[in-house]
């Protein structure tokens, strides 16, 4: 099937505009999974990639270019930044994206007292209607001047937009990604009927929509029904105002060759260094986002009670927590970071002795150093409370060289493909975690080289590019 050229849409675009200490504008690489992912999608395909302008630099570039970033500013494609309006753009960011559909389909409200929804909320929706319009019309423009190509929306900013774009291109060729859990139909009762239905009815104006794994799919298609009343066909797509979408589950991955790179670069062997000098005989790394979801302060109380239950690891085992600050400003992170840096405090006043701290948290953007702490762990604990996938589960066995034990959540979606090789924990289990975290620190080696292995090769074998391929045959199937 010849294909076609992309239109990517996301939030979060591939890189980002910064000022140097010399005054120059500098281009970072985008933050988070999914730019990472989406760059193995540039070297293969013509892509006009949309994305909001998000650091003060990118809305300056915009009021100089329009939008159209210079070919050589550093852009890895074609790149159009939109300059939101400030106060619609943080009702979109910070309210509705996160906390509200982030929580949401996390499971991370604790119901009895949170959301509220009140006049911010409204306020804030408004902003996230108005961010999606903006979207949507630049969308158009770019299917005016590619008629053919087919555009992909990315996540949980971008449920309305897909929508708007069907009401003004009816035959155009519509993907969107969802990157994180999609929760059972009842989570989505914290949102108002409207929004609820808006939110599925976006999604379903998609021809295409892809999610991580086979257990949001079957909660997609439950929900589409409960919320909307969409059917089904003979072929099992879904059924919603005459159209038929195809939900797929495809786990996302990463590009092995670009991990193996890194491993030996020199960053990564400076910070390793550092990483060897401190560790003790054993290593628990975990490699995070500083968020709620990820289910941080339960991994801090369920290694204190590894060490209260298990005194013979006292002194000789340290837990490494590398976390990526994340979402700063909006409450319920700043929150989260305080309880983090109280219990990882809880735990070292509890267990801590001459020459011992067996918490060590770093709160840093260090990707080099969180690459080091793949080579060199012995457990890495991924055990998040909800995860759409969660990709250090799979970069860390890429790169791990002590055949470490992967202890993983049941509910992060790379469970699915994982799971079979790793030791599974319930997240809300602190004992159960902390019994994982024991039987990974005494298997014995073959059993830990087996499982090693097996996770190395599977990530090996299904990284990046496979994710990649598999979108696009979905997408060539569709537009068939
Ligand atoms: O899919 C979740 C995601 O959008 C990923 O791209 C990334 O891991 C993270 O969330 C980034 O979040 P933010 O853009 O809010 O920093």
């Amino acid at each position: 099937v010849s294909r076609r050229p992309l239109i990517v849409v996301s939030n979060r675009g591939p890189i980002s505009f910064a000022r140097a200490e010399g005054g120059e504008r500098i281009a970072r690489r985008g933050a988070g999974g999914l730019a990472t992912a989406l760059r193995g999608l540039l070297a293969r395909e013509e892509v006009t990639w949309i994305a909001s302008a998000i650091s003060d630099e990118d809305r300056a570039l915009v009021a100089e270019t329009g939008g159209l970033v210079p070919e050589d500013a550093g852009a890895p494609c074609r790149l159009r930044l939109l300059a939101h309006d400030p106060e619609a753009y943080d009702g979109f960011y910070n309210v509705i994206a996160n906390p509200l559909l982030w929580f949401v389909q996390h499971s991370l409200y604790g119901l009895g007292a949170q959301p509220v929804l009140d006049e911010r909320f409204q306020r804030a929706w408004a902003g996230y209607v108005a961010v999606n319009n903006g979207f949507a019309v630049e969308v158009v423009a770019a299917l005016d001047n590619a008629p053919q190509a087919a555009v992909f929306f990315h996540d949980y900013h971008l449920y309305l937009a897909p929508r708007v774009v069907r009401d003004a291109r009816p035959d155009a060729l519509l993907a969107h990604f969802v990157h994180i859990p999609w929760p059972q139909s009842d989570g989505w009762s914290v949102l108002p009927v409207d929004q609820r239905r808006a939110v599925h009815d976006g999604l379903l104006a998609n021809d295409l929509v892809g999610v991580h794994t086979q257990r949001w799919r079957r909660n997609l298609v439950a929900s589409a029904a409960d919320v909307l009343g969409a059917g089904r066909d003979h072929d099992g797509r879904v059924v919603h105002r005459g159209r038929t979408t195809t939900i797929t589950s495809r786990p996302i991955s990463v590009d092995a060759g670009e991990f193996d790179a890194l491993a030996s670069s020199a960053a990564v062997l400076d910070a390793e260094e550092l990483v060897v000098r401190g560790r003790r005989e054993r290593l628990v790394l975990r490699v995070d986002r500083a968020d709620p979801s990820k289910n941080i302060v339960r991994g801090f109380t369920a290694f204190g009670l590894l060490l209260d239950r298990h005194p013979e690891w006292h002194g000789r085992v340290v837990m490494l927590a590398l976390l990526d600050p994340s979402r700063e400003g909006v409450p319920e992170y700043d929150a989260y970071r305080d309880a983090i840096e109280c219990e990882a405090a809880a735990v070292n006043a509890r267990h801590a002795s001459a020459g011992y701290q067996p918490v060590d948290l770093r709160i840093v953007d260090d990707f080099p150093l969180s690459v080091a702490g793949y080579k060199q762990y012995d457990v890495l604990l991924v055990n998040a409370v909800f995860d759409g996938l969660n990709l250090v589960a799979k970069e860390g066995p890429l790169v791990n060289d002590r055949a470490g034990v992967l202890v993983l959540s049941e509910n992060a979606g790379a469970h699915e493909e994982l799971g079979e090789w790793a030791l599974t924990v319930n997240p809300f289990d602190v004992l159960g975690q902390a019994e994982a975290l024991h039987a990974a620190l005494s298997m014995d080696a073959g059993e830990r080289e087996r499982r090693a292995d097996a996770l190395a090769n599977q990530v090996r074998t299904h990284d990046v590019g496979h994710w990649i391929d598999s979108l696009l045959d979905d997408l060539a199937g569709v537009s068939a």
